[in-house]
């Protein structure tokens, strides 16, 4: 019987990295494609286009996920999904979400080309806005699916526009081919998200595939500081409320909290917005987000709930208001899935090893839900969400070939 992974085709693939990096393109060979843009609509109409000359039928949820399904011979079996985002962030990448998707659409072409009738069916997923950068709840597409509950409050959610997740998802109906409704949390067998690690470990111990076994957990918080405006000339230091002197000395403060002398803490203040952000204003107004991360739940815990606090005891003589705006919990992948992953990297004899993800991935919320597993890929030096991320040819399509056998000993 003829091997799927064989059927894998590494200039193809690579081909369609390049095809989609064009929506979104940066000046710097990176992509800004935020979720539910014109750049996003592009990059799923591409899709649908690569898939229904493949023959797929597609689908799509009340959140835009998208579900591009190749038939099994049991109809009635819960298929087996693969597929990542292709939404980025601002000075994104052109593989981070993207290989995930389209290493998914190789592999499932490939087990056609190799003639292989899997009983369940394969579906390519795109989760809806993983990165969380236009509208500010990562993941947004594979929380919804996994617990529906969510949907009202996310679809109300607006970027920086004030345009709602609901408006945006209306455009993209309007402006892609009419596809099938499809309910969320529908049943599933396993999902394999393959993904570049974002991080340094496989390219260091120059190991091919990395089986990921835990993913780290996060808590993020939005933190506004309220301080009031006067006139830069004539207000005497005494009398002000300095949002931005209030906001550093609570930086600085939680700097101290989150110190980690074994650096196992990722500790980010990633947006930082100062109002007026006029010259001869005293800032009235700081807006910024932490986001925290750590592979013990104790851990998060412990530190983040200290966050409140320590802002209230320093953002005297201003007010400041602390929201914590999404808390992942750790996630341990064992099991069918990545034993899946194992052996098809075993039987190809390509160097593969288990590996920890600081980043976070929709797979972890469809773990909340039925087994799944990830493949990463290394990423030059490691870097990821910086437009000169990248990764080779080969390394792409070994991914594949491990994804495409696995798909098949997954869904036969
Ligand atoms: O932030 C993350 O971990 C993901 O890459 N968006
Ligand atoms: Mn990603
Ligand atoms: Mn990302």
């Amino acid at each position: 019987m003829n091997k799927a992974s064989d059927f894998v085709d590494e200039k193809r693939l690579w081909r369609r990295h390049v095809e989609m990096a064009r929506f979104g393109a940066t000046p710097r060979g990176g992509v800004n494609r935020q979720a539910l843009s014109r750049e996003d609509i592009d990059a799923r109409a591409l899709l649908l286009n690569w898939s229904n000359a493949l023959g797929l039928r597609g689908a799509m949820d009340d959140i835009g996920n998208m579900f591009l399904r190749h038939p099994g011979t049991d109809p009635s079996a819960a298929p087996v999904l693969s597929g990542s985002h292709l939404d980025s962030q601002p000075t994104g990448g052109r593989f981070d979400g993207v290989y995930g998707v389209l290493a998914a659409l190789e592999a499932v072409q490939a087990v056609k080309e190799a003639g292989i009738e899997t009983r369940r069916s394969l579906e390519i997923v795109n989760w809806t806005n993983e990165e969380g950068s236009r509208f500010e709840q990562g993941c947004m597409g594979s929380q919804v699916w996994a617990d529906p509950r969510k949907l009202e409050k996310m679809l109300a959610l607006t970027d920086s526009q004030g345009v709602m997740v609901a408006d945006a998802l209306r455009e993209v109906r309007q402006s892609l081919p009419k596809l099938e409704p499809r309910p969320l949390t529908f049943p599933v067998h396993a999902l394999i998200e393959a993904h570049i690690e974002q991080g340094p470990v496989l390219e260091m111990t120059g190991t091919t595939i990395g089986i990921v076994t835990a993913m780290h957990g996060s808590r993020r918080f939005s933190i506004e500081v309220e301080g009031e405006e006067a006139h830069a000339g004539t207000m005497p230091a005494a009398a002000r409320k300095d949002a931005l002197f209030a906001a550093i000395d609570i930086v600085n403060a939680l700097r101290k909290l989150f110190h980690d002398p074994r650096d196992v803490v990722r500790f980010t203040v990633g947006r930082f917005e100062v109002s007026p952000n006029a010259l001869a204003v005293v800032p009235g107004r700081v807006l910024f987000t932490i986001d925290f991360r750590h592979p013990e739940e104790r851990v998060l815990t412990e530190l983040g709930d200290q966050v409140e606090a320590i802002c209230g005891q320093w953002a005297a003589p201003c007010d400041v208001t602390v929201k914590e705006t999404r808390r992942a919990a750790c996630k341990t992948f064992e099991g069918f899935v990545p034993e899946a992953i194992a052996r098809a990297a075993i039987d190809l004899n390509i160097p593969h090893m288990p590996i920890h993800s600081g980043a976070g991935h929709d797979a972890r919320y469809v773990l909340d839900r039925y087994p799944a597993g990830m493949i990463f890929v290394p990423c030059e030096k490691g870097i990821s969400h910086k437009e000169n991320e990248n990764a080779t040819p080969s390394d792409l399509a070994a991914g594949a070939r491990v994804l495409a056998d696995a798909l098949v000993a997954l869904s036969s």
